[in-house]
């Protein structure tokens, strides 16, 4: 068992660790770093429960390993909204098309589009519609994701 020292910022803050080598990130997280909005399905990168934002990329936090992100900046979806309480425009229509259930989906659906939508420009529907292929929601039927993504490719805020 190798052991290794990291060092990242998570949701703005600079954090230090020792994991072993074959911690996933995920679980350093989640388990870790208490950000248990970091939500662990499949673990093989098939549900998109797990997806965090690394280094401005939406990625699989069951598929990296923790000192592969060494040096990075991550963003989990506990640091999405402002510092007030005011939800990010992708989680307000989310919440205003009943873009969400249970919740279960939710993280990682968000960070895919903070990281799609973060740029001057948003993709259209089609593509925002399209990362949703990565992602697994056994409650809503999609339906209410897609008017929210609609929404954000209208350039409406919530
Ligand atoms: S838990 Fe990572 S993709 Fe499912
Ligand atoms: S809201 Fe329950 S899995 Fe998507």
């Amino acid at each position: 068992m190798s052991e290794h020292r990291i060092e990242v910022v998570v949701n703005g803050h600079r954090r230090q660790a020792t994991v072993e080598g074959r911690r996933t990130l995920a679980d350093f997280l989640r388990i870790d770093l208490g950000c248990t909005g970091v939500h662990i399905g499949c673990e093989h990168g098939v549900c998109g429960a797990c997806t965090v934002i690394v280094d401005g990329l939406a990625v699989r936090a069951c598929l990296m390993l923790a000192v592969q992100a060494d040096g990075g900046e991550i963003k989990t979806v506990e640091g999405v909204a402002a510092a007030d309480g005011t939800l990010h425009p992708v989680q307000q229509a989310l919440r205003d098309e009943h873009g969400l259930q249970c919740g279960f989906c939710t993280p990682g659906v968000v960070m895919t589009l903070v990281a799609l939508t973060k740029g001057p420009e948003t993709p259209s529907g089609e593509v925002l519609e399209a990362a949703m292929s990565g992602h697994i929601c056994r409650c809503t039927g999609y339906q209410g994701i897609r008017r929210a993504i609609r929404r954000l490719a209208a350039g409406e805020q919530a």
